[in-house]
Formats: structure tokens, sequence, C-alpha cells
């Protein structure tokens, strides 16, 4: 018997080469030539290894009339076939570069089309990829025109010779797992498929090949630099500024510049002997200057985000509309700049950028993060063998992107180690485009970048940076500073945005920073809402990880993107409230003030007594003006007293309405004064009860039963909360995660032993220790009742026992009602805030409901409070506190809360359970990075807070 070897016939997918067949790489640009969309249902069979079927189907006359169909662009793991799988940095295959499983799910798509009525008998074609994951082999009429990797980059192929008039058949057969996906470890969900458009492009005899738009602005003298480098030679003109020049040939003249501000664009065509493209000129210098980043000569402060590209059906295959819904909420949330983590963008959201304004970080698409695990042997980034693959992969982003005016750095990638092959990719961006800044995050002592990154480093060390005590290199030394990542947004927070915003702008080498991240990548998913990581049944998964955005996964904002919002304000107004003097400062680095129009409003107890214009000068950036409040109204004695001023949108912008509202501030007035009801009425024995002025308690063991005719259960002293994934930590964190330990010291199941009921005089004052079991620390608890006749007062007293080594979830008291739905209150709203979120916490009266109170976080876990209460109503009952409380209400309990892995484990039970804390513990962002500050901390010690209950019914 003789033995039978076999040779996979995919040797190509784990190849290191970049791929076979493909053109160079060039501009993305419109022009007149004719075009034709592939996108739409493709003919689809997936296979379970990468040779498992034979490639017959690419032959013309291969009848796949009984595949299923699937959408192009697209995920074939979210069309039905196979599932999707998340892990953060681990590889879910052994590492064994370049070697990928044999079980590799491979996905054979087939696609016939007709050439469109009209289509030039004359010319070239291309056939253009614009994304594909993660490796793709090509056949057209039964020729095979290549194989490419390289997810997030395009790819062209030459077509001409093989294009038929009728009946062309377009084959390609995808491999989930390529020596390509080595590359590709970025942090999200692995989803193969054709995930962006598929087009067939005429190129007409003298069409235009590749041209770099070289368009500087010179802030000394207001005057722009044109000159279009062609590979094809033509003319370009541009009417607005009757410029009509050779292509090669420089052109000065006066211009506006473009700003992420100011988005300034000309529109210009390129017109060679066959083909009439279009330009969108925007003029501006980027450039490294004593030691800053400017542009046009100033210095900016990035207040960027980190982007994704996520759909909670779609995964990476975006729509236009979606794009443009990202750049509309970014704007509307002072955010100017966006790193696009970790690859190059669909190229149409650049097109959005240079058109709204957005600073753009352009990142490559390569990440080989999994090797930290072997302390990074064996990294394709220092092994000359993948050097070709890592160029490829700068060059296709470079020369597709190189004529965005948002584009103002290159990154190389992210979290790919270090070594030869960065270098290498670093020289060629240099040498190709010098108008540029290069970053990579890896490279810490700046050998090959233009700017010293960091991600996740803690506030005191931002400081230091800024002060420039962080050492480094000589050449970092000299170098600008941004946090590329920061701001971990996972779940709850982050906490602690406007502490680093404070040291942002103390320091001129910072340069500000991209909160971490955009959006949350949950998935739609029919029972769970939406899934992560683990829901999937993938053997390795990090879980709820993927879910950390300022966005939920279906866009709605998250409480974390209205503080960024407010902290980035590009308007500062301080002042001092009862002299009515506000000073306005323009934080913008370009812009001036006047799209914006000024309101004073005057609040008398949180609701607004009068408001009217305020005239503010249109300031320059970095000016300050001095402008006087009117007199204000008057208002009764005793009332809380404010002035709110507002920045708006004068006019409807491409981007917001008219009276959109850009910044904000509250300046205190008159303080409330705290009332606290006469002790009149006394403790009264009635059978089994106790009553107290409108409460009845359990006259054995004190507890409160019914205020007025409200009912009230469980009233205690409460200190859990159900932790944030910030609480959690992320495992590899140095300093001390609160989450594990608060549960390790058992502050979930806290024992509430009843030391006495006294009823003395006009008081009923019930004792307790409150401790988790097997621990000696303890808060002893006295809960002191009086009343007058229609108001109840409970003062609770908090005196910690022991060595308490750990703050405190919470402190305050929690109690169920039996119904309760709309929520009136008088404090900070509309939405959530913690101690180290509170910035966009507005004092004022709100109104809302118990169920639209709920933050739903992807992940169930502490949410909802609304700080600085003063008074609140729900269910029958009025409180006030005194000092004032955060407030949380909600239809299930925290146990509940924290046991729900998903929000469709919540469901609503009979009671709404309140929370009136006294304290909350800060957020921090320590799902990624540092804990809360040390000022949010809260610290078990002695404490007394009171609150007043009114039976409102
Ligand atoms: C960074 C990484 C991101 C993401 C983040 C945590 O280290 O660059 O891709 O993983 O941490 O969410």
């Amino acid at each position: 018997m003789s033995l039978r070897t076999t040779t996979p016939s995919a040797g190509y997918v784990e190849d290191v080469a970049p791929g076979r067949g493909a053109l160079p790489p060039r501009a993305r640009y419109a022009s007149d030539a004719a075009r034709l969309s592939l996108n739409g249902d493709w003919r689809f069979r997936l296979s379970p290894t990468a040779d498992a079927e034979d490639d017959s189907f690419a032959e013309p006359g291969y009848d796949a009339g009984a595949w299923p169909q699937v959408a192009v662009p697209g995920h074939w793991v979210l069309q039905g076939h196979g599932a999707p799988a998340y892990t953060n940095h681990l590889y879910p295959f052994p590492v064994d570069p370049p070697h990928v499983p044999t079980d590799n799910p491979t996905g054979d798509h087939l696609r016939h089309f007709d050439l469109p009525d009209g289509w030039p008998e004359t010319g070239d074609a291309v056939l253009r990829f614009d994304g594909v994951e993660s490796c793709a082999r090509v056949w057209l009429n039964g020729t095979e025109l290549g194989e490419f990797k390289g997810s997030r980059l395009p790819h062209e192929f030459e077509v001409a010779q093989l294009l038929k008039r009728v009946g062309n058949v377009l084959a390609v057969r995808v491999h989930q797992w390529s020596a390509g996906s080595y590359l590709e470890d970025q942090d999200q969900w692995w989803l193969p498929g054709i995930f962006r458009d598929v087009t067939l492009l005429h190129r007409p005899v003298g069409g235009a090949r590749d041209f770099f738009v070289h368009a500087s602005y010179d802030h000394l003298t207001g005057e722009g630099t044109l000159r279009v480098d062609s590979d094809v030679p033509g003319r370009v003109t541009v009417p607005e500024l009757s410029v009509d020049i050779a292509t090669g040939e420089p052109v000065t003249v006066a211009v506006e510049p473009w700003t992420a501000e100011t988005p300034r664009l000309y529109e210009g065509v390129l017109a060679t002997e066959g083909e009439r493209v279009a330009l969108r000129v925007g003029f501006r210098t980027v450039a490294l200057e004593d030691g800053l980043i400017k542009v046009n000569g100033r210095s900016v402060l990035f207040k960027g985000v980190n982007r994704h590209e996520w759909h909670p059906e779609r995964g990476r295959a975006l729509d236009v509309e979606t794009m443009r819904a990202d750049v509309l909420l970014m704007k509307r949330h002072n955010v100017n700049a966006v790193r696009t983590s970790h690859y190059p963008p669909h190229p149409a959201f650049l097109d959005l950028c240079d058109e709204y304004g957005l600073w753009v970080v352009d990142e490559c698409d390569l990440e080989t993060h999994g090797f930290v695990t072997q302390s990074w042997r064996d990294n394709p980034c220092d092994d000359d063998r993948w050097t070709p693959a890592l160029l490829d992969r700068a060059a296709r982003m470079v020369e597709r992107d190189k004529n965005h005016p948002s584009v103002v750095v290159w990154s190389l990638g992210n979290e790919a180690g270090t070594g030869r092959g960065l270098t290498a990719m670093a020289e060629w961006i240099h040498g190709r485009d010098d108008s540029r800044l290069v970053h990579y995050e890896g490279d810490v002592d700046c050998r090959d970048t233009d700017v010293y990154s960091r991600m996740y480093a803690p506030h005191a060390e931002v400081d230091r940076i800024g002060r420039g005590l962080d050492g480094g290199t000589h050449k970092r030394r000299a170098l600008p500073f941004i946090l590329c990542e920061y701001g971990h947004a996972m779940g709850n927070g982050p906490g602690g945005l406007a502490d680093y915003q404070r040291i942002f702008e103390s320091h001129d080498r910072l340069q500000g920073g991209f909160v971490w991240e955009w959006i949350d990548h949950g998935v739609a998913h029919p029972e769970l809402g939406f899934a992560y990581g683990g829901d999937f049944g993938e053997e390795l998964h990090d879980g709820n990880f993927v879910c950390d955005g300022l966005v939920f996964p279906d866009r709605t904002p998250s409480p974390g993107l209205t503080e960024f919002k407010k902290v980035i304000e590009p308007v500062r107004i301080d002042g001092d409230g009862p002299s009515g003097a506000v000073r306005v400062t323009n934080t913008h680095d370009f812009a001036d003030l006047s799209a914006l129009a000024f309101e004073w409003s005057y609040q008398v107890d949180g609701e607004t007594a009068e408001s009217g214009p305020l005239s503010v000068p249109p300031l320059t950036p970095g000016e300050s003006a001095d402008v006087k409040l009117p007199a204000p109204p008057d208002a009764p004695t005793g009332a809380e007293t404010q002035w709110t001023v507002r920045a708006l949108l004068a006019r409807d912008t491409p981007w917001g309405e008219r009276g959109h509202e850009v910044a904000w501030a509250q300046l205190p007035v008159g303080r409330r004064e705290s009332v606290v009801p006469a002790a009149t009425a006394s403790p009264a024995a009635d059978g089994p009860l106790l009553r107290l002025g409108p409460a009845a308690f359990d006259a054995r063991t004190g507890a409160l039963r019914a205020v007025g005719g409200v009912e009230v259960t469980g009233l205690r002293l409460d200190v859990w909360r159900a932790p944030t994934d910030n609480d959690e930590g992320a495992p590899w964190q140095p300093d001390a995660r609160y989450g594990p330990l608060w549960r390790r010291l058992g502050l979930h199941r806290m024992q509430h032993r009843l030391d006495g009921v006294e009823v003395g005089g006009d008081a009923l004052t019930v004792r307790t220790r409150v401790a988790p079991a097997a621990a000696e620390v303890a808060l002893r608890t006295v809960y002191r009742w009086t009343a007058d006749g229609n108001r109840l007062r409970l003062c609770v007293s908090v005196t910690p026992e022991g060595d308490w080594q750990l703050p405190l979830p919470r402190l305050g008291i929690r109690f169920g009602l039996a119904s309760a739905d709309r929520v009136t209150w008088f404090g900070g709203g509309p939405g959530e805030a913690y101690p180290d979120t509170k910035a966009a916490s507005k004092l004022g009266r709100w109104r809302s409901t118990v169920d639209a109170m709920q933050t739903p976080y992807v992940r169930p876990q502490e949410n909802g409070a609304r700080a600085d209460v003063r008074w609140a109503e729900l269910g029958g009952l009025r409180v006030d506190g005194d000092p004032e409380f955060w407030l949380t209400a909600r239809r299930w309990t925290t146990e509940q809360l924290d046991a729900a892995r998903h929000l469709t484990d919540l469901t609503p039970g009979g009671t709404v359970w309140v929370n009136l804390d006294h304290g909350q513990m800060g957020i921090g962002s320590q799902s990624c990075g540092p804990g809360a500050l040390p000022q949010y901390h809260l610290h078990a010690r002695p404490s007394t807070f009171s609150f007043v209950f009114t039976p409102t019914g």
C-alpha cells in the first residue's frame, strides 16, 4: 500500500506575502468615468476548510442556483452562516505564524453581471474591492486575477481583457483565516466576508491614474499653495479661486484655510485627456514646530475619540448614512478629532470628515497584539519576511487617503510591538508624504515617530509629562504628547474626564487625547438584546470588553458622551453669581465666536423665572471678555437661585440646528435654606404598630411600614451597588480593583443586626449594626425618626467600626415603594451622574419616569443616579434631603441588577426600589485605565444625613 500525501491547494492563505495580481495602490477619487456597483445579493457557499471544494465554481456555466444568497457588502457570520467571535488580543487559533487552522471557514461568493448600456467600448477597466476579511482569491469569467490580504484596504485588478458585455461571472473565495490574520489582531469581532463595496470602474483612455494634491496654507501671508502631482498630466481648475494650472505646477493664492473648526473646501477639477476628476481642496499645513503639533501655525488640542466601524446588525459593513450619523453625533458633542482605530475606515468616512471638519489620525490595518503572550517572540513586525506585507499596508493606506485635508497624522497601527518592519513603514511614509506626522504608540522612545503617544496613562503621569519631567530619550523629550487612548468608556463611565481635560489645558505639550472608544460593538440578538463575547459559544473570548463606547450599539449617546461634550466644550464660561459678572473665554483653536449666540436665564428653586440674550463679542481663539448679567428678578426668601449661561448655535450649520447648545455654565446666587420640621408629634402605640406623625412602624422592629397612605418596605442602610465594569477593573491592573475586593469583603451581603428600638419623647430611635459575615468591620447605624403632623424626618448616623481598608460603593438608604412611575426632582439632571462624571449634570427641576431613568448599559450594572438632589417626588412621597442626595429608582433590586448579564435578564417586579445616597464611590476608568482619583473615593467615616418624607397624595 502506498502512502498518499496531500498538499493544501490554498497555500497562498499561509503565505506572508501581501498577495498577487493586484494593481499598485493609488488615490481614491470620484470622476466622470463610468462605474458599476457590484454590491447586492451574491450566491454563497460556506466550506469548513480552505480547500474543501475545488474552484470549479469560478468557471462560467457553473450552476450556483441552489446556493443561498448573502448581501455584499456584508459578513456571512451575521447572515446566518456560522457565528461571530470576539477576542481582545488573544488569537483564536494556535500561534504558529504564518500557519492557520485547518478549520478555516471559507466562503465562495458568486455574482453574475452585464455591463450597463453605454459602457464605453474603449479604455480599460478595474475591479475594486474596498475591504474583504481576511484573504480573497478572485476570478473573472474563469480566469484567476490573483489573491490578496489586508482586510480594510482596497485592492484593484485590471480586468478589461476579460470583460464581456453580458454574462460576466465574478467569483471570490474568501478565507476567514490567513497569514494576514496575524496582522489583524485588533480588539474586535472576527468577521469574515466581503464587507465593503465591490465596484467595476471604467478607466478611460487618457484617464487619471494616481495624483497627489498638495495644498498648504501660509498663516503669515494668508495664502495657500496648490500643486497637484499627477501620473497623467492634465489641468487643474478651481473656479472659485480663478486657478487654472497644469499638473505639477504650483500656484499661490489668497484662501481661507481648512481646519476641523472651519472646514473650508474648494471644489476643483483635475482634467486629463480622458477624465474629469472632482477635487475637494482644503488648504492647511501640518507641522512639528516648537515641540508642538501645529496646523496653520497654531497648536491644536485634540478632543478626540477612537472610532471602530460598527453597526449592530451589519458589523463593519457600514452605509454612508451610518457614517454620517457618527460624524454628526461627534460634531454635536464637541468632538474635534478621530483616530480611525485600528484600520483605515471606509473611504466615505474621510469625505465626511473633510466636509464637516474633524482632525483625523488615519491608522493602518496592523495589530499583532497576541504576540504579547509570548513576550513578542516571532512578532511579524520584527521579521523581515513580513516587511513587504507591512509596507504594502502602509502604502495602501497612504495612497488611498493622501488627498484628504482632514487626515493630519498617519498611524502605523496599534499594539504591534516594535521592530524593523514598523521602522520600514515609518521611513516609507515619511518619504512619501512629508506634509503629515507619523504616530505609533508602541514606539515609546519615538525612534520612528513624530509624536509621543501613550494609552491610559494616569492623570498624575500625564501631568508630569506635561511638565517635561517624564525623562525619555532626547528625541522624545522634544516632542508633543497625546493620549491616543484614555477614558475607557466601558459600561458606566468613564470617570475622571474633566480632570484629564484640566491637565491637558494646563500644559502646551499636552495636545489632548482620544477617548476609548466611540461605540459599543454589541451585536443585535433576538434573545439577548445586544450580544457580546461568549454569547456565540466562543471557545476563547473577552466578554463585554467589546462594549466600551460612548454610544450604545444603536448609537444612542450614553451619559459618557454627554459628560465628554461638557468637558471639552469650546467656550469656557465662569463668573460670580451674586455680582452677575461673567467671563467668557473662546477655547477654540481657530474659530471665533461669531457662530454662537449667548443666552442667560435665572432659576428660582430650579425653575426658570426669566431669560434673555447675552451679548458677547465674537472673541478670537484664546480671547476672553467680561460681560455683565442683568439685575436678577426678585425671588422669595429662602429660595435657591442661580444663573445659567448658555452658548448656542446662532444659525443652522451643516451639523447642528440653530439653538443647539454648545457650552453652558451655572453660577449659584442664593443658597437654599434647609427645612427641619419641628418634632411636634410623639410616637404612639397602636397594636402591633407604632404611629409617629404620618408614619406607621412595626412596633417590635422599628421598621417603617407606611407614610400616609404610601406603603414602604425594607428601608435600611445600603452600601452595595452592582459593580460597574470600571469597579470590576481589568485583571492586569496594578492598583486595587474595588469590585472584586468589595465582594470578597462581603459588602453585597451585609447583615443588619437590630440592637435596640427606643421610643422616647418625640422620637423613635432604631439602633443597628450593619456588617458582613466573617469580618469585624461594621457600620453602627442609628435611624432617628421624628415628625410633625404631616412630615416624617429620618436622621441616619453611621459610625464605622474596625479597620476599613476599602472605600464603600455607596452609602445611603434604600426602600421599596409599591408603585411609582413618574419622578420629579430638583437637582442634577437630566441624566445620570457620579462623583467623577458629573460635569454635565445641570441643576434644575427635572421630570422623568422610573423606566426612563435607567441607563441601558449592555451589561447591566450600577446606573441612573441623579446627583445633588434637593428633593424628589415619586410614588406618592416627597423626599427632601439634608444635605443633597443621590437619587436612584429602579424596578429591580441591586442584587438582581448585579446578577443580570444582559438587559433582557431584568424583569420589572412589583416594587420600585429607591436609593437615597449620601455618597457614591467615583467611577474611574479601571476597566482599562486608572481607577477613580482619591478625591472621588467614598471612605467609611462617621456620617450623618437626613431626609424628610411627606405624603403627596
Ligand atoms: C487598548 C487597545 C484597544 C482596546 C483597548 C481596551 O490597549 O489599543 O484596541 O483593546 O485597549 O478596550
